[in-house]
């Protein structure tokens, strides 16, 4: 038991228990309110069965065992009429949450697209594209508008917001926003396949300064490589066949079957949330995607050592 409550201490990162939005604290009083009256009833439960079963049965005038039915008032007051009570109010409760979860004023929109497995994030009012990270300031609701580029998946930040569904061909209208500063993880809420379960994403909330010195560096290409490697890495980005699949602002890189990476070396992780996005982690990535993430669409890259750092050096330079 004290193993399993370990879990529960968690950090702040991914954690429906530690709310940092009006919607997501409406969530977890809901469900500190079950887990205190449901385990309630579960433990007089056990405390009764324990007591029927070490209970000495009372001889009858008879001799005969007690015929079943005698205690017929108790079955009938904790067996039916208090269960009932207990759920029909704790109906009303959940209803009255659910609908105290009404969507606020939004200041702007951001499109989430679910593939299988990652995030296509776009900011039309903007006019930039990103993957697997939403960046929203602090105190603002942003509408969301889901959707999906192939099965069903489901938009869960645990921290801020309950779950939306994300179909092919419609759009489902959410909102997300946040009362304090950080970096909350996401994941995807709906099976979809072999790495559903690694279909992560960061959302992280910013002060409005910050937030608004981060839209104004999306919205620019990233800076042409200096270097002569970083020059080579670009063009190697084209050889070895990047640019089919995946996008670089500012280039001839417009495919959107991939991620975006026009500003990929910002970004905390590679792969949705799979891996730190490092160089060697990034080296890896490129050479053995389908070891890291068995399944995704990436196929191996089939390069030579040098153009590799080339491309490294490149890919870094991304900002
Ligand atoms: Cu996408 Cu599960």
């Amino acid at each position: 038991m004290l193993w399993l409550l370990a879990g529960c201490q968690g950090n702040d990162f991914q954690s429906a228990l530690h709310p940092a939005s009006e919607e997501a604290r409406a969530i977890a009083w809901l469900w500190w309110l079950m887990l205190a009256v449901y385990g309630g009833v579960f433990l007089i439960t056990l405390a009764l069965t324990g007591m029927a079963i070490s209970r000495k049965q009372k001889p009858t005038e008879s001799g005969r065992p007690q015929a079943p039915g005698g205690p017929m008032r108790f079955v009938l007051i904790a067996g039916i009429i208090v269960p009932s009570i207990i759920l029909i109010v704790m109906l009303i409760v959940s209803l009255r949450t659910s609908s105290a979860l009404r969507a606020p004023e939004t200041a702007f929109t951001i499109e989430v697209t679910g593939h299988r497995w990652w995030w296509d994030i776009r900011y039309p009012d903007e006019g930039f594209a990103t993957a697997n990270e939403i960046r929203i300031p602090v105190g603002v609701a942003v509408r969301l508008d889901l959707g999906s580029a192939d099965v069903i998946h489901s938009f869960w930040v645990p921290n801020l917001q309950g779950k939306m569904d994300m179909f092919p061909e419609h759009v489902n209208r959410f909102w997300l926003r946040a009362d304090r500063v950080g970096s909350f993880r996401g994941v995807c809420a709906e099976f979809c396949g072999d790495q559903h379960a690694l279909m992560g994403l960061d959302v992280v909330v910013m002060e409005p300064a910050d937030y608004q010195e981060w839209v104004a560096s999306q919205r620019e290409p990233p800076p042409p490589p200096t270097s002569a490697t970083g020059l080579r890495g670009r063009e190697v980005f084209f050889e070895v066949g990047c640019a089919a699949c995946h996008a670089v602002a500012g280039t001839d890189a417009v495919a959107v079957v991939g991620p975006d990476l026009t500003h990929l070396a910002v970004r905390r992780t590679l792969g949705a949330a799979t891996i730190q996005n490092n160089r060697e982690m990034l080296e890896r990535w490129i050479l053995e995607p389908q070891v890291l993430k068995p399944g995704n669409l990436m196929p191996r890259t089939l390069i030579e050592r040098d153009d590799l750092e080339a491309l490294l050096d490149y890919l870094q330079t991304l900002h």
